[in-house]
Parts: structure tokens; sequence; C-alpha cells
């Protein structure tokens, strides 16, 4: 603790060092991620009057060596008095756009190389300003012809090892992420962005490579309706300060599923393809992926297991969030951790969830409230008919019993079977017990998807007080959990 602090007239002087334009550099993102850097500043410079174009050219030499990188767009254009802030580390920062902390551009300029040179044109002006130098202090602009009404050209040479150079890593492995991040821009139907990339020869300027990156959006599998289709979709989740929506769902889990929805199964390099290291939900602010396959990582469950593999969908943060200053993780506040905590219990069916039901999502075997009573009660009544170990004569449905307003809904062999799609209470048990009674029916069952602890207290009270046998069994134990065939679909839906 210091104490008996004295004002002096001694200064030091604390001068901004220029080296920041190298350090910012040295960041954890990934080839990729420095690319989405510039494309999200295009995105916030986006004119509305027209529809974004993006063209990332990359210039190699004949021994495929990356020479020079070019980024350009035809959005706005950065405003004259606005070029010198845009340069100086974080000058700029705001929380409701893609422009944050006033970082990035100068982050995916160094993580990429180095500045060759930076041209800008708004719409008033004839001319585009050059900058040619990322450093503090006066520097001397130039103009030069530019061949868009306006818009933004950065070049970076001396390019780093990061750069991608092969065709087939960039099929691969950007584009589909680029067109899975930036879906929201590039719907068919409302197209707001064209993204382009191509490779070029720096010697011959003749095209080597070129692609289109188009929307990459994930597959479900919806159990019921057997559609592309999430189990919950956009369901809207608030708390102090921050609103998020959240979407939920399956991704088919064989080539059949895939077959059924008219779809190709994804190759092994694909985004969504069903595997462990691409389980979970994708993150989403201002309208792009920050994060994609988070599950274990946001702690929604503990640790990856193949049950989860077909785990989709996204997280799509709307209001009181922000991002790190590097934008692969958002910062782990209060209203994110509370999102997250909401998003998990609901997942897991400790908390209410859409229709106010409660359900665990994560467990992905069987969807419980996702099959109809009736076909559940008929495939058990298949399955008392022939399995082969206590095989039933005598099974009815539905079966009155005499005098009381009331159906079994299942009599087989003198045996009462009742259903419950979901948990089963104290007055579930009764109600069995009292189609027992007055039907004389010495052994019942009561199946359900759990039981609540009254269920339990109800059903040792009969059992000890009478002279019956009633026992609750678990309706996992019974081979009729599985997802609806397609006659069944249209049988029972
Ligand atoms: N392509 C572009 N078109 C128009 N303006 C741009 C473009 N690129 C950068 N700018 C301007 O330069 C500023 C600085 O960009 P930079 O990416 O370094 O930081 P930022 O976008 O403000 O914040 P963040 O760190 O979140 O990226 C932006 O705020 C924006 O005003
Ligand atoms: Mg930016």
């Amino acid at each position: 603790m210091i104490s008996n602090i004295t004002p002096t007239n001694t200064e030091i002087d604390v001068e901004p060092s220029n080296r920041i334009f190298l350090e910012l550099g040295n960041n954890t993102y990934d080839y990729k991620d420095l690319l989405s850097e510039l494309i999200d500043n295009a995105i916030a410079a986006k004119r509305p009057d027209r529809t974004l174009e993006v063209s990332i050219t990359l210039y190699v030499d004949e021994n495929n060596s990356a020479i020079r990188f070019l980024i350009s767009d035809n959005a706005a254009g950065i405003q004259s008095e606005k070029l010198a802030p845009a340069i100086s580390p974080a000058a700029l920062y705001g929380s409701n756009s893609l422009n944050e902390h006033g970082l990035g551009m100068k982050q995916a300029i160094a993580g990429l190389g180095k500045l060759d040179y930076l041209a800008t044109k708004t719409q008033d002006e004839v001319q585009a300003r050059v900058i040619t130098e990322l450093k503090f202090g006066k520097q001397k602009i130039s103009l030069a012809d530019f061949d868009s009404d306006s818009g933004t050209e950065i070049s970076i040479k001396h390019l780093r090892p990061i750069v991608q150079t092969n065709a087939g890593t960039i099929t691969r492995s950007i584009v589909p992420y680029l067109g899975a991040r930036y879906r929201r821009f590039l719907k068919p139907d409302a197209r707001r962005m064209i993204l382009r990339l191509s490779i070029k020869s720096s010697t011959t300027d003749e095209t080597q490579y070129e692609w289109n990156v188009e929307e990459l959006k994930p597959v479900y599998f919806h159990p019921s309706t057997r559609e592309n289709r999430p189990v919950i979709l956009a369901y809207e989740l608030s708390g102090n300060g921050w609103r998020a929506h959240l979407t939920f769902g399956y991704a088919p889990r064989n080539d059949a599923e895939y077959d059924e929805l008219g779809l190709e199964v994804p190759s092994k390099f694909h985004p969504y393809k069903v595997s462990l290291s691409r389980q979970g939900l994708d993150v989403l602010l201002h309208d792009r992926v920050i994060l994609f396959h988070q599950l274990s990582q946001l702690g929604i469950v503990p640790t990856p297991h193949n049950d989860y593999n077909v785990i989709r969908g996204e997280i799509y943060l709307v209001e009181g969030f922000s991002t790190a200053i590097t934008k692969n993780s958002i910062i782990q506040d209060n209203p994110f951790s509370e999102c997250i905590d909401k998003v998990r219990t609901i997942l897991n069916g400790t908390s209410e969830g859409p229709r106010g039901s409660t359900h665990n999502y994560l467990k992905t075997k069987t969807y419980p409230d996702e099959i109809p009573e009736k076909l559940l009660r008929d495939r058990l009544i298949e399955w008392l008919k022939n399995n082969p170990m206590n095989k039933k004569n005598t099974v009815n449905a539905e079966y009155a019993v005499e005098g009381i307003e009331g159906n079994i809904d299942i009599l087989a062999d003198d045996e009462a079977w009742e259903l419950k799609v979901q948990q089963a209470n104290a007055l579930d048990v009764y109600q069995l017990f009292m189609y027992m009674d007055v039907g004389q029916i010495e052994k019942g069952y009561l199946v359900a998807s759990s039981f609540s602890g009254g269920a339990q207290v109800a059903a040792d009270w009969i059992i000890s007080h009478h002279d019956k046998e009633l026992v609750l069994a678990p309706r996992d134990q019974f081979p009729i959990n599985h997802s609806p065939s397609t006659s069944e679909r249209e049988e029972y839906y």
C-alpha cells in the first residue's frame, strides 16, 4: 500500500510505437479469420443501393509462391476525415456494428504480410486516396484512378506462410467456411454480398483458379417431420441487458436420411460433416458466424462425445454481447455466461424451453415427446405380441373396464399396461390401480419416460396395502423409441 502521494513537476512522455503495427499481426487468427476481418469491414461499409462485391485475389509466381494479396470492395470507401483514425489502432470503436475495436484491418494486414498500399474512394471523390504505410504521425497521401464509383482496395506484399496458395486447401477449407460464416449475406434469394476468391499469375495476370463463395448452411433432419428443419427455431432468450435466439436440431445421421432429404452426403471436409470435431452450435454476432461448432467449449456438455455428433444449431447473439479483440472469441461477461447457462439448461431439460415444455434435447438417441402416444402404444403392442421372451397371446388396445369411464391402454393376457409419453406422477399410478382394482387385474405396468417421487411413493403404497403387482417401467427399456419411419409418419402425424 502506498501513502502520502505528492505531485511533482517531473514528467514522463509516453510515445506511440510503430511496432504496434507489427505486433498486431501476432494474433491467434487462422487464414480464414484474417480474411474475415477484411470482409467484415467491407460489409460494415456496404452501400444500401448496391450488392456488395468483395474480391480477394492472390498473385503467385511460377513456383506457386504468394507474391501479392489484394482485396477490393465496392462499399462506401473511407471518408477522408476518417482515414487517419482508421489507421490508428483502437482510434475508432463501437459496439453495435462489425466495426468494434478499431483493430481488425491492422491485425489482418500484419497477419498476412506488409502493407503495399491502401486505396479508398468515396462517391463524391473523383480519384482514390492512397497510403502506403501503416504508422503514426504525418504521411502524404497520393491520388490514383479507381475503377469503381466507390470502394476500398488493400494490397499486401511480403506475404507470410499463413497465406494459402494451395487451390485444393482453398476449395476444401477456406471457401466452405466463408460460405458458412457469411451465410446470411449469401442467401441466393436475398443476396447482400458477392464474394469471390481467385489465384492469378503474378507475371501474366492470368486467372488460374476462381471461386464464388456460396451460402452454406447446417443441414437438419427433424426427427418427426423428417424434413430439413431444426427442432427449435429462433427461440427467444433474454436476460439482464442481453437478447439472443436459439436454434437447435439434429443433422441427418446416415446416408439414407440425406437421401430422404434429397441432399448429398457431405464430404469429410464439409463444415457440417457429422463428426466429433464438428458437433455443436455456431455462435453468431452481427449476422455472421463468430465461432463454429461449440458444445463442450461452451460447457453445454462436459466433454465431446460421439453421441453428440449430430447436434447442430445456432446461438444468435442479438444484443448485449461483445467480441474479444481477436474475434475468434466472445468476452466471457455476465450476459454471455447467463445466455450460455440458459441454453445449457434448456437443452439438457432442466429448465423450460419452447412451448413451456422441458425436454433433454442433448439425449439424441431418443426423441421422447416427438413420438405420438398412439404410435408408442402400437409399437408396444407389437412388442408384447412378438417378443420371444415373454410373448402374449391376447393383446387388446383401449380395453374398456366395465362400469367406469375409461380404457386401459393395453390389456395383454390379463396384464394392464398404461403408457405415458412424459413423466408419470402419483395420479397416473392410481389411475392404473383403479383399472386393476375395478377390473380385477392382478398385474399392471406403467410405462413412462420417467417417474416423479410421488409416483414411486404411490406404487410402494399400493404394493404394500393391496394384493397387486405394479411395475413402474421406464420406456427406454422397450424397443419403441426410435424415430418414425416414413409410413409411420404418414399414419400417426
Ligand atoms: N473496406 C472498408 N471500407 C470502408 N471502411 C473501412 C474498410 N476497412 C476499414 N474501414 C474503416 O477503417 C476503420 C478501421 O478498421 P479496422 O478493421 O481496423 O477496425 P474496426 O473495423 O473499426 O474494428 P474491428 O477491430 O472490430 O475490426 C473501420 O472502422 C472503418 O471505418
Ligand atoms: Mg474491422
